[in-house]
């Protein structure tokens, strides 16, 4: 019944979704068939709010909110939230979860039964009148137990500022849920605007792996870029949001095509500096070598970059600017993958790396880093975007010059194949920005001071060696030791289980545990340490 009304929206009003969903299908098939393993979420909540009944929808089922027994519904009995369809004369309107939303004058609250670990939460909003609530009036706050993930939003503005063709606006968050913890998400209107009401149109949790963005236990944490901090690990009372996730020199990767997580990942062009606009994509159809880094981003991601090309004798930044909020530090996540057959050695394609005009490696090499061609592989820093001038938005850029010194290098060139953006919550728990004509928001004008809680260094041992790992180790040594260096902390390796030989991989940060322990199985045959 309930797969009928889906059905029925996309057969009558727009057949062409059936089509676009085929040829999604294919590619995601195609994705499989290149070897991508997908992440299996344990929780995997999409909520269609507004709706009654379930159904499938871009390989994923959809349930309405509106007569579920998954989850519950906290709201006030007198003052009970509305479903409602989204008006028809916007073409995102047939798509689900934007044709129907739940909206109300009043606090309600969903409560989700969850298992603890980290998760994203996901909102999706299509700012439109519906029955009785006018567009412009909506301004709501959202908060999950301690963090604020949207104060005084108004949704409308937004959509228009953003420019985005359909009108949508959607967040992603990721945060930890403690055990025994329920997922709690309320959304309160404005108490500032006589007319003020909240709505959302769609909402998703899904668990993601522990070690995906938060430092592991025996994990270093994020390299500091331009700070006179020590490496600043993402613990588990951290709450991130997702402000960009790009696929450098490619195009858009739907959320179905993502390894499980249903990320989206955007195209690069409206980011990349337009003087520099030359620097193509270059697509190569080869397949990555498994290294176990089978769920941080899709092959695809790893197979487009920018650079220069390698004959290329220009002389600049390839350049990417990204619009923040002021007063937030922000972890940012780079992906790099050497795919082209000509670079195989170590000091061929050296490079540097600057965040927010800071200098973030002097020595980038990834063939030094990961020891080999189509080898996936991705370092975190984290930037602080403070300032003294009474702005609201700043520009964090990312830039990429080949090595200054021609003898260190035998190709004028630079990588980079993929950027994730997330800014880190405050010490309030916000992770709101500043609201545009507000005078509410007061913005930090100088950084806080980071109270660190211990030393990071990592004990990763790792009991199987391996060609690979040996290789790599050679390279880490080094690419690790130059930063290391120039923040002079040097980290003591220590066992950590009892009787493995150990190896100084803490020297390398940032490759998780699991990729290396996964690239030693997959070598294991040609063990060293036996
Ligand atoms: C990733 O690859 C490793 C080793 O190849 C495998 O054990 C693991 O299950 C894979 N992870 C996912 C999420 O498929
Ligand atoms: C929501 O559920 C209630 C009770 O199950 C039902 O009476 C109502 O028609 C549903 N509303 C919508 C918009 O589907
Ligand atoms: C952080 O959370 C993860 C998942 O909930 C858990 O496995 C890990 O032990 C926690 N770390 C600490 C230091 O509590
Ligand atoms: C919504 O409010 C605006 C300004 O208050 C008004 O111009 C507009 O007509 C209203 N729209 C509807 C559908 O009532
Ligand atoms: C939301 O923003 C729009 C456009 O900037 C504005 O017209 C409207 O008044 C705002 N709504 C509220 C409730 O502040
Ligand atoms: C959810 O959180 C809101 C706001 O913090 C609170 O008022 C409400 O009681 C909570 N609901 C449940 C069921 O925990
Ligand atoms: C590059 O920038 C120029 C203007 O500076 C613009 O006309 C052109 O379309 C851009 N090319 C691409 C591929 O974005
Ligand atoms: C780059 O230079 C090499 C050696 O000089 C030459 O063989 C190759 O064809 C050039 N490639 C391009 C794209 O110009
Ligand atoms: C690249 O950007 C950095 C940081 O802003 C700057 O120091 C450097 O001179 C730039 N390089 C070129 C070639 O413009």
């Amino acid at each position: 019944m309930v797969n009928l009304s889906f059905s029925k929206l996309l057969n009558i009003i727009n057949p062409p979704m059936i089509t676009l969903s085929i040829s999604v299908f294919l590619t995601f098939q195609h994705l499989f068939t290149i070897g991508v393993t997908s992440y299996d979420p344990e929780e995997n909540f999409a909520i269609n709010c507004g709706f009654s009944g379930s159904g499938n929808f871009n390989f994923r089922d959809w349930t309405g909110d509106n007569d579920t027994i998954l989850f519950s519904l906290f709201e006030p009995h007198n003052h009970p939230s509305i479903p409602v369809d989204s008006p028809l004369h916007s073409t995102s309107v047939y798509q689900v979860p934007y044709s129907t939303a739940r909206v109300s004058r009043y606090k309600f609250s969903y409560v989700f039964p969850v298992t603890h670990g980290h998760k994203f939460i996901r909102l999706h909003f299509f700012p439109a009148s519906y029955p009785n609530f006018n567009r412009s009036n909506s301004l709501f706050s959202v908060r999950t137990g301690s963090y604020t993930l949207l104060k005084e939003f108004n949704a409308s503005h937004t959509a228009d500022k953003d420019n985005n063709p359909q009108g949508t606006v959607s967040r992603e968050y990721c945060m930890n849920v403690e055990p025994v913890q329920m997922l709690n998400l309320t959304f309160t209107p404005s108490s500032t605007h006589p007319d003020a009401y909240a709505f959302i149109n769609g909402l998703e949790i899904v668990s993601m792996p522990n070690d995906l963005y938060y430092t592991e236990t025996d994990g270093q944490g994020l390299i500091p870029v331009g700070l006179n901090s020590q490496m600043y690990p993402i613990e588990n009372n951290t709450a991130l949001e997702t402000v960009y996730r790009i696929n450098v020199g490619g195009s858009q990767i739907l959320p179905e095509q993502d390894t499980g997580m249903f990320r989206n990942w955007d195209g690069d062009v409206p980011y990349v500096e337009e003087q520099h606009n030359q620097s193509t994509p270059s697509g190569f159809g080869s397949k990555l070598k498994d290294n176990g880094q089978n769920d941080t981003a899709p092959d695809t991601v790893y197979l487009t970059a920018r650079n220069y090309g390698k004959n290329a004798t220009s002389k600049y930044n390839v350049t990417w600017q990204f619009e923040v909020d002021l007063g937030f530090f922000y972890m940012v996540r780079l992906h790099f993958c050497e795919f082209e057959q000509e670079i195989q050695k170590p000091g061929e394609r050296v490079f540097q790396i600057f965040k927010a005009d800071n200098l973030a490696e002097s020595h980038a090499d990834v063939i030094m880093c990961t020891g080999g061609n189509l080898i996936p592989v991705y370092k975190d820093y984290v930037v602080s975007m403070f300032s003294k001038a009474s702005l609201k938005k700043l520009t964090l850029s990312v830039k990429l010059q080949p090595h200054p010194n021609e003898k260190l290098r035998a190709y004028n060139d630079v990588i980079l194949t993929g950027i994730e953006i997330f800014k880190v919550n405050d010490s309030d728990g916000n992770l709101h920005g500043p609201n545009p004509n507000s005078s509410r928001s007061t913005p930090q004008l100088s950084e806080p001071l980071r109270k660190s809680n211990k030393m990071n260094i990592v004990p990763i041992v790792v009991g199987v060696g391996s060609g690979v790992i040996l290789l790599s180790l050679i390279g880490f040594l080094i690419f690790g030791r130059l930063t290391i260096a120039r923040n002079s902390r040097w980290g003591k390796s220590k066992s950590r289980k009892t009787d493995e030989s150990s190896l100084p991989l803490d020297l390398c940060r940032h490759f998780s545990i699991r990729e290396i322990k996964a690239a030693a199985k997959n070598f294991d045959e040609l063990s060293l340490l036996g």
